[in-house]
């Protein structure tokens, strides 16, 4: 493949919509002046499992406003698709608590809310299921997990390996419920013109969303145009189609106007997906040398009665150290809630947690130290036996325990105490695929030398459009500031998600290609001189991508953790955090800086404090808002310290590009939880680390 000469790439450069951002006048879903539109409001299931019996829409029909009240006696019929989630108000089954059972439509939004009270359900309901446990009887292990993996690998002979090992963990981790709580909240504006549906939705693909109302409507593609100029957060939640936009095309069908539809907090929590919890068996069994002879990772989770969905958790096993006899399998059982869904990092982040709190109890048992433990068991292979295209998690651990300070470290429990404080370190590694999927883009140059480039990006907030037209810049060989970029809107062409961490090098390939395509028709058919009449190049990366070689494409890093603890009350206080990451070429060290920090902030509150808590008895999500469910702010995060390491991997893309965005949250929670060890000598296997868990764990058991 061509390799740029980047100048613009690597390059420090600020978002191009930030004063559209931060002086308010960016777009989101719901936020476009619309002439006639009107507002729509869900009615949810308050019982996770029956059916409705009776929807009683006349009291609401009745309230100054309220235009129509949906619900699957009246909806507009869907075709069925491969989501069974997307098939709203299609029939009477409810499978989980908050399920969307009737929508209200008024001119106002507080007409659709008191509609939404005035809305009588009559249900039969049925008992409900919506625990996981380890025991469960209807747990199965799925073909696939999430991202395509299969559900179990075995190498050489787990329990053999396991059995002669001089240092042996056998250690079970538990995630919790976690809720992606991005800012903007799942909504979407919808109307259709001349038999065209057009949708503002919220969503990391414009592209998925377009085919799949298209599939539910029973519309050709180029009927439906689905923008998404800007996006308030997705974290995953707005990574496959949702039903919001289906619920305002479905509405604005019924009333003839464009409807609005922005979904409160706390409907978020039931309607649109969560992490699921996880409960992972974890074993690992090293030589007396420290060197990893067995590495067993058996990961449970659940999903809805609807759809499978399986977190990938065991799948890190196989990619971050090397051992001769391996076994990964995954475990999922259908229960009456929600369906889970890809949360930042799925697999990897509650994986890892999993993973890097055994090596350090590994350490600890071998008496080893927890750098040295993993880079001792560093390997050129993943599991499957593919090499890697590039791997510099040592050079990763080397270089952050040097910035950190590590070498100083006492290895003794407890040894530093500051007032009522004790003071403790930690460290775990990260990795994140490398993934790259084919896409489509085009490049256009006119004659006063300027080029417009369009590619269906998705920009969540993550720098798309910035680092978009820095890759453009360097393919046609300008100055940034001659390239405009357009992103978000369906009709620009096929591009994949803002998600799985692929979207620039996803993206920025097709950029390449088409700008480089341009440049060599200019220079070739027209000497160098845009035509009056300019031309135009399109893209399309899906031969390129097939025909690369196989090789095992990971970023990875290795996150430090400070932090202090007040075993008397239960406090947990992080003071700094170190990641040093190679993610191959960075194309902005600005934005990418950004995501990193992000990533980890996430850790944190993994970590510490984020987790739903759901009624057994009722199967509602009880924190549903961000007063119960508190994610990291400012107050929670510490400083916060990014290094890359330089990294030159011709196996992925002309950009030289790793993933980045789902990277940092990989090992932050097992850094801290490692950390809160060396501090207490305190184990905590379940997150979040809590007051109360901590206090729990330091009065029933005694650590190591
Ligand atoms: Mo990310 S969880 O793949 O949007």
């Amino acid at each position: 493949m061509t390799t740029l000469h980047p100048t613009s790439i690597g390059a420090a450069s600020p978002r191009l919509e930030a004063r559209e951002k931060v002086t308010g006048h960016a777009m989101y879903a719901v936020d476009r002046p619309m002439p006639g539109a009107v507002y729509a409001w869900p009615v949810q299931a308050a019982f996770a499992h029956g059916r409705v019996a009776a929807v009683q829409t006349e009291a609401a029909l009745g309230i100054d406003g309220v235009l129509a009240v949906l619900w699957h006696g009246n909806a507009p019929r869907l075709e069925p698709g491969d989501d069974p989630q997307m098939l709203v108000l299609q029939s009477p089954e409810v499978a989980y608590y908050g399920q969307v059972v009737a929508l209200v439509v008024a001119t106002t939004l507080e007409s659709a809310q008191e509609g939404a009270d005035a809305v009588v359900v009559r249900a039969e309901v049925q008992p409900a299921d919506t625990v996981l446990r380890a025991d469960h009887p209807d747990l199965y292990e799925p073909e696939t997990v999430n991202a395509g993996y299969p559900g179990r690998l075995e190498t050489g002979d787990f329990e053999a390996g396991f059995g002669v090992a001089d240092v042996r963990i056998d250690a079970t981790y538990r995630t919790p419920i976690e809720h992606h709580n991005a800012m903007e909240p799942h909504a979407a504006t919808a109307f259709w013109e001349r038999g065209r549906l057009v949708v503002y939705d919220a969503t990391q693909s414009s592209t998925t969303m377009r085919d799949t109302l298209a599939a539910l409507f029973e519309l050709p593609p180029q009927l439906v145009r689905v923008h998404n100029e800007h996006v308030g957060g997705g974290f995953g939640g707005k990574g496959f189609p949702k039903p919001t936009a289906v619920l305002a095309a479905m509405a604005a069908r019924l009333v003839g106007r464009p409807v609005k539809l922005a979904l409160s907090r706390t409907m978020l929590f039931a309607m649109v997906g969560y992490r699921t919890p996880t409960i992972q068996r974890v074993r690992l069994g090293a030589d007396a040398k420290g060197r990893l002879l067995a590495i067993g990772h058996e990961a449970f989770a659940q999903t809805s009665r609807l759809t499978e969905f399986t977190e990938q958790s065991a799948v890190i096993s196989r990619v971050l150290y090397g051992a001769p006899n391996h076994t990964s399998r995954h475990h999922v059982v259908r229960l009456d809630v929600p369906t889970p869904t890809v949360m930042r990092a799925p697999g990897e982040c509650p994986g890892s947690f999993a993973l890097e709190s055994a090596m350090d109890e590994l350490a600890t048992a071998g008496n080893w130290d927890p750098v040295q433990l993993r880079i001792d068991n560093d390997t050129d292979r993943d599991a499957e036996g593919l090499p890697f295209s590039s791997r510099h998690l040592v050079e990763c651990l080397r270089r952050g325990a040097e910035a950190f300070g590590w070498s100083g470290r006492d290895p003794r429990i407890g040894s530093r105490r500051e007032g009522r404080w004790l003071l403790g370190t930690g460290v775990a590694s990260s990795t994140f695929p490398a993934i790259t999927w084919p896409s489509t883009a085009t490049a256009r140059a006119t004659a006063d030398e300027h080029f417009h480039v369009a590619v269906n990006a998705a920009d969540i907030g993550t720098g798309a459009r910035t680092v978009m037209r820095q890759i453009a810049a360097d393919a046609l060989g300008v100055p940034t500031h001659c390239v405009e970029i357009t992103v978000g809107d369906s009709a620009i062409g096929q591009a994949p998600v803002a998600g799985g961490s692929m979207g620039t090098s996803s993206w920025g390939w097709a950029v390449t290609k088409a700008c480089l395509a341009l440049r060599e028709r200019i220079d070739r058919e027209h000497g160098g001189r845009v035509p009056p009449e300019g031309i135009s190049v399109g893209a399309d990366t899906t031969a390129d991508i097939a025909a690369r070689g196989d090789y095992s494409r990971h970023a990875f890093g290795a996150q430090f953790c400070a932090l202090r603890a007040d075993p008397r009350t239960g406090e947990v206080r992080i003071d700094r955090l170190l990641g040093v990451f190679a993610a191959g070429q960075i194309i902005n060290p600005t934005t990418a800086r950004s995501q990193l920090i992000g990533g980890m902030t996430m850790g944190v509150g993994m970590a510490l404090t984020e987790q739903t808590i759901l009624d057994p008895r009722t199967g509602d999500f009880v924190t549903s808002d961000l007063a119960s469910y508190h994610v990291a702010v400012n107050a929670d995060v510490p400083r916060i310290d990014i290094e890359f390491v330089p990294e030159d991997d011709p196996h992925l893309n002309p950009m030289g590009s790793k993933g980045i965005g789902e990277l940092g949250i990989v090992g932050t929670a097992a850094a801290v939880a490692n950390a809160v060890y060396h501090a207490t000598g305190i184990r905590v296997r379940s997150l979040p680390i809590t007051p109360a868990a901590l206090l729990s764990y330091s009065s029933s058991s005694t650590g190591a």
